[in-house]
C-alpha cells in the first residue's frame, strides 16, 4: 500500500530563517514561500533528489500547528508523508487494523491539492503520518 515518501515536514518559528538555512548554508533547492489559508500555514518546499522537506509556519489564528510550535519554540519535526495509490483503500485498510484517521476520517484536498488523511501519532509509532493519494 505504501509507496514513496512525499515529503518530512518541519514547523519552524521562522521561515525566512529556515529557508535561508536550506538554500545557503545547507545547498539546497528551495521554493517561494506560499500562503495556504485554507491550511493555515506557509509553506517552503525544499527539493532534495529523493524526496521534499515541507517547511511549515503557522498562519492565521487557527493555525493547526501554532500549538505545535508552542510545545516546540525552535520548531521540530511535524509528519511524515507517504505516498499511495488509492486514498479510499489505503483508509480501508488502515482502520481495518485499528488506526485511526483524524478528524472525519475522510480524505481532503491537501496542501498540494492532492486528497490527504492524517493518521493518529498514538497509532503509527508516535508520529503523525499523512498518506497522499498520487
Ligand atoms: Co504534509
Amino acid at each position: 500500500m505504501l509507496g514513496r515518501l512525499n515529503h518530512v515536514a518541519i514547523v519552524v518559528p521562522d521561515l525566512a530563517a529556515a529557508t535561508a538555512l536550506y538554500r545557503d548554508t545547507m545547498g539546497a533547492t528551495v521554493s517561494e514561500a506560499v500562503d495556504q489559508p485554507a491550511h493555515g500555514v506557509t509553506t517552503v518546499f525544499i527539493e532534495l533528489p529523493n524526496t521534499k522537506i515541507e517547511l511549515l509556519h503557522p498562519l492565521g489564528e487557527n493555525s493547526p500547528v501554532a500549538a505545535f510550535l508552542a510545545k516546540n519554540p525552535s520548531g521540530g519535526m511535524h509528519h511524515v508523508c507517504y505516498e499511495v495509490e488509492d486514498i479510499d483503500a489505503a483508509v480501508a485498510q488502515v482502520t481495518a487494523g485499528g488506526m485511526r484517521v483524524l478528524g472525519d476520517g475522510k480524505p481532503r484536498i491537501g496542501a498540494h491539492g492532492k486528497p490527504v488523511v492524517f493518521l493518529h501519532p498514538k497509532d503509527a509509532c508516535g508520529t503523525l503520518v499523512e498518506l497522499e493519494q498520487v
